[in-house]
């Protein structure tokens, strides 16, 4: 399989069940705007949360927010998008940030922009922060969110599009300890590809050169991934200096030192769009099991959109449907999203549940009912194994952990 026919099966599975839509299709849909389906926003719940978890919940010095959209054009001029946020187009240069209005009379609307990064909701957010909680430093300023940006040329399904979700964080530091957490921050962010199930073989690092860092950053490294269409960037890891603070005319205060001064910012920041693309294409595989082909998303557990199904072997045996519906109902109380089928042959039923990547199929059997046992399919190699019903939670628990 070629890499554009990979990535022609990814766009239609990622349609066809339910991950991924045009957006506005009916209308011809529009570039770059893509909807997430139920499968799709699923994953995308879940690779959040794993986030928020790891980078936030679980850490006592980084705060979490969920700052505004539209900011007014003071943000945008102190952080120098309004002059640098720009793409060369013939004929002019053409800034990629959105603009629009508030208010409904002539004369006192005012001009706001729909944040093309997170970044700025975290620095204007940086008094706040330290009026309500005193951090102490290092301390990191954190949230997942939409940014919008008129991208010239939208481009490779969700890879380059002009409405996505980050999830970012600003590390505030002092300046001499600046190289010591972008390393620190480094190999978290490898920590993170592994966690959400990205093959690290895939992702390599870019030293950005110089004259190609953004206008507020002394160094980055660009996270690549191989994605079928050229090994393009996945995340980033800059150092931002001082620049937005200063600019911002914020500073801090450090209570036992006395020192009053201008913490500069590391800031890991994720494509949650990416992270669902990069994801797919490490999932998607294709082989022969029974004999027939068969297409499965290996998806982590964790990641997984739906976690388990459940199906009566025979649809029209009263006993076998009844004591599925009673698994199923026992299951997804502690467990979601469960899938329920009795549509078809077994063997479809699996073959629907692995284009998926659902990873344990719960199967209803004669035995069942006599023995009070089930068997639980692994989506990976199809084997099948006899658990009792009582342990069927803590199987599946156990793995998805
Ligand atoms: N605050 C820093 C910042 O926004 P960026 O490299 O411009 O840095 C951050 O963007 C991340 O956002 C990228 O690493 C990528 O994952 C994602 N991203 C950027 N532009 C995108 C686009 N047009 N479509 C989808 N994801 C995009």
């Amino acid at each position: 399989m070629d890499s554009s026919e990979k990535m022609e099966k990814i766009v239609s599975l990622a349609k066809r069940r339910g991950f991924v839509y045009p957006g506005s299709e009916i209308y011809g849909g529009l570039a770059g705007i893509w909807d997430y389906g139920p499968l799709g926003s699923d994953m995308l719940y879940n690779i959040k949360d794993l986030w928020w978890k790891k980078f936030v919940k679980g850490r006592d010095e980084i705060y979490g927010i969920a700052s505004s959209v539209m900011m007014p054009q003071q943000v945008w001029s102190a952080s120098g998008h309004l002059e640098n946020f720009t793409d060369p187009l013939e004929g002019g240069k053409f800034n990629t940030m959105f603009k629009t209005k508030v208010g409904a009379l002539k004369g006192e609307t005012d001009d706001v922009y729909l944040r093309p990064e997170l970044a700025q909701g975290m620095f204007v957010n940086f008094k706040n922060i330290i009026d309500s909680f005193h951090p102490k430093l290092p301390f990191g300023i954190a949230q997942i969110g939409r940014c919008f940006r008129n991208e010239i040329s939208p481009r490779d399904f969700l890879f380059r599009v002009r409405e996505f979700d980050l999830m970012e964080f600003e590390y505030f530091v002092r300046e001499n300890d600046w190289e010591k957490y972008f390393e620190f921050w480094r190999k978290e962010m490898w920590g993170w590809i592994d966690e959400v199930g990205i093959s690290k073989e895939n992702v390599h690092e870019l030293e950005v050169p110089k004259e190609d860092l953004a206008h507020y950053s002394k160094r980055t490294i660009d996270f690549e991934y191989d994605f079928p269409f050229g090994r393009k960037e996945l995340y980033g890891l800059a150092y931002r200096t001082d620049h937005d603070l200063k600019n911002h005319k914020l500073d801090y205060h450090d209570e036992e030192s006395k020192e009053t001064f201008i913490p500069h910012v590391i800031e890991p920041t994720f494509g949650a769009g990416r992270t669902v693309l990069a994801i797919l294409c490490d999932a998607y595989q294709e082989d022969e099991m029974g004999g027939e082909k068969r297409v499965f998303l290996k998806f982590k557990p964790q990641v997984a959109p739906v976690k388990a199904a459940v199906f009566p072997l025979l649809k029209n045996k009263l006993e076998l449907v009844k004591k599925a519906r009673e698994v199923y109902e026992m299951i997804r109380k502690q467990i979601q999203p469960v899938m329920f089928d009795d549509n078809g042959n077994i063997g479809k039923r699996y073959r629907r549940q692995d284009e998926i990547g659902t990873p344990f199929c719960v199967t209803i059997d004669f035995d069942t009912l006599e023995k009070d046992s089930v068997t639980i399919r692994d989506r990976d190699t199809g084997k099948q194994e006899r658990v009792d019903t009582k342990d069927i939670l803590v199987y599946i628990q156990e793995r998805l952990r």
